[in-house]
């Protein structure tokens, strides 16, 4: 058997990384360059000696992508390319990725999704074999799922013309953001939602021009916002409606003014990467559950 070697990934070898993850289902479903660099080389909470290599003959044959999130040492991505597997590499991988995340201090390693610039938002329950490997290794798991949705575009409906009129004999105006808006929504989202949509809100936004950004406004008052491509190309997401404005119909509205930009790019399908109301994206988009995975954690 080659001798398997172990360093650290180069710049020059993120195609190679992509077209590895696409392979072994390790990426969102329409992963390109831009989307492995902001994962990797190009996420400041990924340092270069936490993505680990394994080479035989001088090929890329296995990976783990770390990073440190507050005292967390997460394990983003980890795969071995079919055909070298069942040899150890992820084996030692996992060694070397716990022995560097202990030295950093952390004194906990977490397989799954940890937003923003997430691989996958946790083990597949496809990939058995990662599966074992953790449970092997000690790491334990609630067993709660995360899921991501697809909707078929040329299936849904996706007219909003009544809808908006009708919002806006409420009171409730829906348009798109203007570019100079994109940094009050971001505020917005840290505000009223998640600190790891901040970055995904301006990765989305600015992923055209004019912004893939829809928001909902209540005279000056911001009430709820959607974006897509955030997460990968043709992927909706994140959105946020306030909760006393919940149960009008605003979400669905932003959220088909995104599906409609989707399809126009030539998708014709939209993903939603760990989708929250699961029974809402079926109903407003006719989405289904496409994936579904498990976090693992382990004390170092
Ligand atoms: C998971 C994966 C990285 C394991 O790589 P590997 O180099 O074959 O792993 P190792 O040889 O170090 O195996 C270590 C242990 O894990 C467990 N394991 C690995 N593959 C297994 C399988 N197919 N079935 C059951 N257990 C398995 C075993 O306990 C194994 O020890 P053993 O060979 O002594 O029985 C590889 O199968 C893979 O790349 N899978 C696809 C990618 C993936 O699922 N990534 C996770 C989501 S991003």
């Amino acid at each position: 058997m080659p001798r398997t070697e172990l360093g650290l990934l180069r710049t020059d070898e993120l195609v190679t990384l992509l077209a590895l993850c696409r392979e072994l289902a390790c990426a969102a479903r329409t992963a390109d360059l831009a989307w492995i660099q902001s994962r990797t080389f190009g996420d400041p909470t990924v340092t270069p000696d936490l993505m680990l290599a394994a080479y035989q003959d001088r090929i890329l044959v296995g990976f783990f992508i770390g990073c440190v999130r507050g005292d967390l040492g997460v394990i983003k991505a980890l795969g071995v390319r079919e055909g070298y597997r069942r040899q150890g590499i992820a084996t030692r991988l996992l060694d070397e990725m716990e022995a560097r995340l202990a030295q950093r201090g952390v004194t906990s390693a977490y397989a799954g999704g940890v937003g923003p610039n997430f691989f996958r938002p946790g083990v597949s329950l496809r990939h058995t074999p990662a599966i074992a490997l953790l449970m092997r290794r000690g790491y334990t798991t609630g067993r709660e799922a995360r899921v991501d949705m697809q909707a078929d575009l040329a299936e849904t409906a996706l007219d909003t013309k009544p809808a908006i009129a009708r919002l806006a004999a409420e009171g409730i105006q829906i348009r798109r953001a203007e570019p100079d808006e994109i940094e009050t929504v971001a505020r917005f989202t840290l505000e009223h939602f998640d600190a790891a949509w901040v970055s995904e809100v301006i990765d989305g936004a600015s992923s055209s021009d004019p912004p893939a950004l829809f928001i909902a406004y209540e005279g000056d008052r911001l009430v709820a916002f959607a974006t897509h491509d955030a997460i990968g190309p043709a992927y909706f997401g994140p959105t946020g409606t306030l909760p006393a404005y919940r149960e009008r119909g605003i979400g669905g509205v932003l959220l088909r003014l995104c599906l409609q930009n989707i399809r126009a790019a030539g998708h014709a399908v939209a993903h939603i990467a760990w989708a929250g109301p699961v029974d809402y994206y079926a109903r407003v988009a006719g989405a289904r559950i496409t994936d579904a995975y498990w976090c693992f954690e382990k004390a170092l």
